[in-house]
């Protein structure tokens, strides 16, 4: 086995407004995960995000994950010990447990220089975490589709890159928001009105993102009416925010199940849009924090 490996996962925002639970984007805000191996215990270390809460044991995501690696190539070292770097705030929206996950499965890989396929890797990761539209983009990078089939087990995307003529700007609210229960806020069925409306935006959005266009057409492309107007109801200060933006004309949608925002602005307009965003937020609550981001075109790997 090598004496230590690294690997470095992306954030992830899912949904981008009108793809709910298929549309999904990295940004360069990577979770570090470093493993040894040692004669014997298992040890943990966090820093950043989530040091004081995250569990220190084998029920820690990245260890379970690991854990599920090892089992499915048939070797479990008998110890090892883990440093995780993390940068992600946690119930945010900011696929801060898919990056575990795949942190998890990429590290086991590379410490028992396994040569498991990608395909197989996005399948174990999926059956971990659920959430295909965070889990693709951070394993592969990009923009990811995720269209599952009947047979709910097997993950089907098609992944490609956003126009770097955009640039994403992450608005996080200082208090997070469980995603169990921002899926607990859906209705069971929708309107069929509503049903088109969130079918043209999603389609519009994929062409928008991808060739770089306005922020008019981007406002326009990232309205959702399937899951945002139920979630934001349990979200009033993001809400508010998102409503004040909207009205000044910026694309904004939440970030996978919320709390957060993003907003995807031209990046010429890029540190100026920050600054209102940062004012927008701040007149609300000053635990808001504002990061202008950038696409992460790499997905997981030792770097
Ligand atoms: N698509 C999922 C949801 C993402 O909106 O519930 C969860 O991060």
């Amino acid at each position: 086995m090598p004496a230590a490996v690294k690997v470095k996962i992306p954030a992830t925002v899912a949904n981008l407004g009108p793809g709910f639970d298929a549309l999904g984007v990295a940004i360069k805000m990577h979770l570090e995960v470093e493993i040894e191996p040692r004669r014997d215990s298992v040890e943990i270390h966090v820093e950043g995000e989530g040091a004081e809460t995250l569990p220190k044991d084998e029920s820690n995501l990245v260890i379970r994950s690991m854990n599920e690696f090892f089992d499915h190539v048939g070797r479990r070292p008998s110890g090892y010990s883990v440093k995780v770097r993390n940068p992600i705030p946690l119930g945010a929206g900011l696929g801060s447990s898919a990056a575990a996950v795949v942190g998890g499965l990429f590290a086991a890989r590379a410490v028992t220089g396994r040569n498991v396929p990608q395909s197989e890797m996005v399948q174990l990761a999926a059956s971990i975490e659920g959430h295909p539209d965070n889990i693709l983009p951070a394993l592969l990078g990009g923009l990811v589709v995720c269209y599952g089939t009947e047979r709910a087990e097997e993950v089907r995307y098609f992944r490609m890159e956003p126009s770097d003529r955009l640039v994403p700007i992450v608005a996080v609210p200082a208090q997070g928001f469980s995603t169990e229960q921002a899926r607990r806020a859906l209705p069971d069925d929708v309107s069929f009105v509503d049903a088109q409306f969130t079918a043209s935006r999603a389609a519009l959005l994929v062409a928008a993102l991808s060739s770089g266009a306005g922020t008019e057409v981007l406002a326009e492309a990232m309205n959702d009416r399937l899951h945002e107007p139920h979630r934001l109801k349990l979200m009033p200060e993001t809400a508010a925010v998102h409503s004040e933006l909207r009205a000044a004309g910026l694309a904004v949608a939440l970030a996978g199940a919320g709390p957060s925002l993003l907003a995807v602005v031209p990046r010429p307009e890029s540190a100026t849009r920050a600054e209102q965003i940062r004012r927008v937020c701040r007149a609300r609550s000053a635990g808001w924090r504002v990061f202008v981001s950038e696409w992460e075109n790499q997905g997981a790997g030792a770097r």
